[in-house]
């Protein structure tokens, strides 16, 4: 426990204060400049600012560019990388766009980091369970700092897709199902990579991502047809990008889906007449990975020429690996078939993104070899790595206090895939780029350094995580049969979730529900720990565990983490930030529906209902239990009639009523009861996140804005109407406090 403290003091002074993100600011010299310096350019030299190589990803010690590559950046045929990292390979490469090529403009070097570089954090699902702002923000500014010394600019994150379906495999890149939550782990983000000052040493570029409504997609299959009404984008779905942009964000990812008819990275109406005109974005959009090609897939464009037209006058500016605005965009602007203002446009925004982060004055500003070595996986870096790990852990359910586990428990039997040293990459989850496995703490491992020396840990594997071959259910037996106490650790591999792995089936893969049978067969308690990168089919776990502990996937820290709230040091705080389904048929499953025509009723057949399963879910979002209770009591409203534009304040007293201290995410809904429009049952508008010792009280407080109150009407226009609202405050969506107020003319 000490040393946990210790821990957290450490980081407190690492960083210091709150990181605020700075827009791009528009300089008219530097505005100036641009322009002379666009005057100086051949449509080539433009196009290639436009125009992003790579995807390769390699680093210092693999490959390099080949001679292709190299005679384009002469030329100036290259505005940006994708996966190319090293300090020294970047200087070099930077060297040669600066030295070499006629305007010597220097390249912006571009990586997926996702969630921690060489210090993997866990994914994005995972600790939007956190409801702790203030870590996401520090875990993303951790990721820029590891970045920016191996040479990164950029990182294509936050992904702030909304995901309302678990098949689809993104999710765990994402925060999950909810708005107002995705919106401020977007800012949190946002401000986390770039840093309070861009210039300064450890800010890289963050990219929202992927504009707009990818998590949409029909089926849950990745890359496919999103169509939703406009009403639902603006509510659902574009708020986390708005947030993005609000928070500072200098760069956003046009998605590879079309909605409704209009594919993303050819809509001329979402990147300019939503992102520039109504949001006043100033930074530039990249396409996703040949987005522009794919076009001609989605049938709205006949061939490359086309499709880079079409790309361009919508205002995606840069051409990910297409190389269709470097190559065919040349004859389409010679021959009139697109302007070149539109061109000399894409090229301003993207050389006043390379300006502003300091790169003319400085080109070589994150290829310092010397700096790697002190940051990379530095202890401070796995200290807040294991904190925020330990944040994400949600726990959903603990029989007779289960949990936590006792130090001194004679014997435990850790079974599982999941849980030795063999499957330990699996930890890491989607998007983990490391190729040492020693630096990641497996659960064995994890687990025994906790332990007393009279304790025992037996570990059998049981069974892989997906093939049927390899079983050893036999011997995990046996060896529950010794424990007092099993751990069942089990769940998706890396690459069971993330881009390209949509599953038509949630449950529990391979043999793992049938190890798991046969271990609560031997009678004695079950610990369920469960990784995954989405919500999965777990009823039956459930039913028949002790407990069940969420762990999604937690990086390198996994071992560390999940040991210290396995055994008390630390008290789980995560609350899902996704609706948990019981099985695949009531997909999509999410907290803030409609009510419908016909709600669900228990005595009527003729409601909306299955016939064949609850409507409810297996978990609520917002659900998350802890190793104390807490209670919600004196709900207050600062007034119960209000007028149109005024704001109000909601009060609530958080009490613990358990033995232990602990978090708490008090979170705050309403519902507009009656409006010209049919509006969701109920909608996150607020939550904090306060600790409290035993017996301790305190009451939270929220504001209500007049927007908070508002919603689009018919015509697609803001407003407030007169009526009541209802206030709901808890723990969880559903299990809360209610009050009403009126709104009136
Ligand atoms: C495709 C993915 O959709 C996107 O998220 C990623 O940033 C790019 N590839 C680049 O790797």
């Amino acid at each position: 426990m000490r040393q946990i403290v210790q821990l957290h003091f450490i980081l407190l002074l690492f960083f210091f204060a709150r990181l605020s993100a700075q827009s791009i600011p528009l300089s008219p010299p530097i505005e100036a400049k641009i322009d002379s310096i666009i005057r100086l350019m051949t449509l080539e030299e433009k196009l290639g600012q436009l125009n992003q190589i790579g995807g390769t990803w390699y680093d210092d010690k693999t490959e390099r560019l080949n001679e292709e590559q190299t005679a384009l950046l002469r030329q100036g045929k290259i505005g940006s990388f994708l996966g190319v990292m090293g300090a020294e390979e970047t200087g070099r490469i930077q060297r040669i766009a600066v030295e070499q090529s006629r305007m010597h403009i220097p390249v912006l070097f571009g990586y997926d980091v996702i969630h921690g570089l060489a210090t993997i954090t866990p994914i994005p699902l995972a600790e939007a369970s956190s409801w702790n702002l203030s870590l996401v923000e520090q875990s993303a500014h951790m990721a820029a700092v590891e970045a920016s010394v191996v040479g990164i600019h950029w990182t294509y994150a936050p992904m702030v897709d909304i995901a309302r379906d678990p098949r689809w495999g993104r999710i765990a890149e994402g925060s999950g199902e909810d708005p107002y939550l995705s919106s401020v782990m977007a800012a949190a983000r946002v401000r986390g990579f770039q840093g309070m000052n861009i210039l300064d040493d450890g800010s890289i570029l963050a990219c929202a991502k992927h504009f707009a409504a990818y998590g949409g997609a029909e089926a849950g299959r990745d890359y496919n047809t999103v169509d939703i009404s406009e009403r639902t984008l603006r509510e659902v779905y574009l708020p986390p990008y708005k947030a993005a942009v609000d928070a500072g964000v200098w760069t956003l990812m046009s998605a590879l889906n079309e909605i409704g008819g209009d594919p993303s990275s050819g809509s001329r109406w979402l990147m300019t007449d939503v992102l520039r005109n109504e949001w006043g974005f100033n930074g530039f959009v990249v396409s996703d990975y040949t987005s522009i090609q794919e076009l001609i897939n989605h049938r709205i464009a006949k061939d490359r020429t086309e499709a880079g037209i079409i790309g361009l006058n919508a205002g995606v500016d840069v051409d990910m690996v297409s190389r269709i605005y470097m190559n065919e965009m040349i004859d389409a602007v010679r021959s009139k078939k697109i302007s070149e203002t539109i061109v000399n446009e894409s090229v301003r925004r993207v050389l006043r993104v390379k300006f502003a982060y300091g790169l003319f004055d400085h080109p070589y500003r994150n290829s310092d070899p010397s700096k790697g070595p002190n940051v990379l996986l530095s202890s401070q870096h796995r200290a807040l790595a294991r904190t925020i790990a330990g944040e994400s852990i949600v726990l959903l359910k603990n029989e007779n206090e289960s949990l936590p586990l006792s130090k001194k428990t004679k014997t435990i039997a850790l079974i599982g895939p999941l849980a030795g040293n063999e499957n330990k990459r699996e930890l890491l989850g989607t998007w983990a780029w490391t190729d040492k496995p020693d630096i990641i703490v497996s659960v064995v491992d994890g687990i025994r350094s906790k332990l007393g020396p009279t304790a025992k840990l037996i570990y059998e594997k049981g069974c892989e995580i997906e093939s049927d071959s390899g079983a050893r259910i036999e011997q995990a037996i046996k060896a529950a049969r010794q424990a007092d106490v099993i751990v069942a650790v089990l769940g998706e591999s890396q690459h069971m979730s993330g881009e390209a792995a949509s599953r038509t089936n949630l449950d529990l893969p391979g043999r793992q529900r049938e190890l798991l049978k046969a271990l609560v067969k031997t009678g004695k308690p079950v610990i369920l720990v469960v990784m995954n990168g989405r919500p999965l089919t777990i009823q039956w776990e459930t039913e028949h565990v002790a407990a069940v502990v969420e762990a999604w996937h937690l990086g390198v820290e996994t071992g560390n983490a999940l040991a210290d709230v396995l055994f008390g040091d630390v008290n789980p705080s995560g609350k899902l930030p996704v609706t948990f389904p019981r099985n695949v048929g009531q997909i999509p499953h999410y907290y803030n529906h409609k009510n419908s025509g016909r709600p669900f009723s228990e005595t009527d057949k003729y409601t909306s209902r299955y016939i064949d399963s609850p409507n409810e879910p297996l978990f609520p979002f917002g659900y998350g239990l802890s190793y104390t209770t807490f209670q919600y009591s004196n709900l207050t409203l600062s007034a119960t009639n209000i007028t149109k534009g005024q704001t109000l304040t909601v009060s609530v007293d958080v009490e613990n009523t358990g033995k232990r201290s602990g978090e708490e995410v008090v979170q705050l809904y309403l519902r507009d009861d009656v409006a010209s429009v049919t509006r969701p049952v109920k909608e996150l508008k607020g939550f904090k996140k306060i600790s409290l010792n035993p017996g301790e009280k305190k009451t939270v407080a929220f504001t209500l804005s007049p927007d908070m109150m508002s919603f689009y009407d018919l015509s697609m226009k803001r407003v407030i109407e007169p009526g009541t609202f209802t206030v709901s405050v808890g723990g969880n969506s559903v299990d809360c406090i209610q009050s009403q107020y009126t709104v009136g003319e």
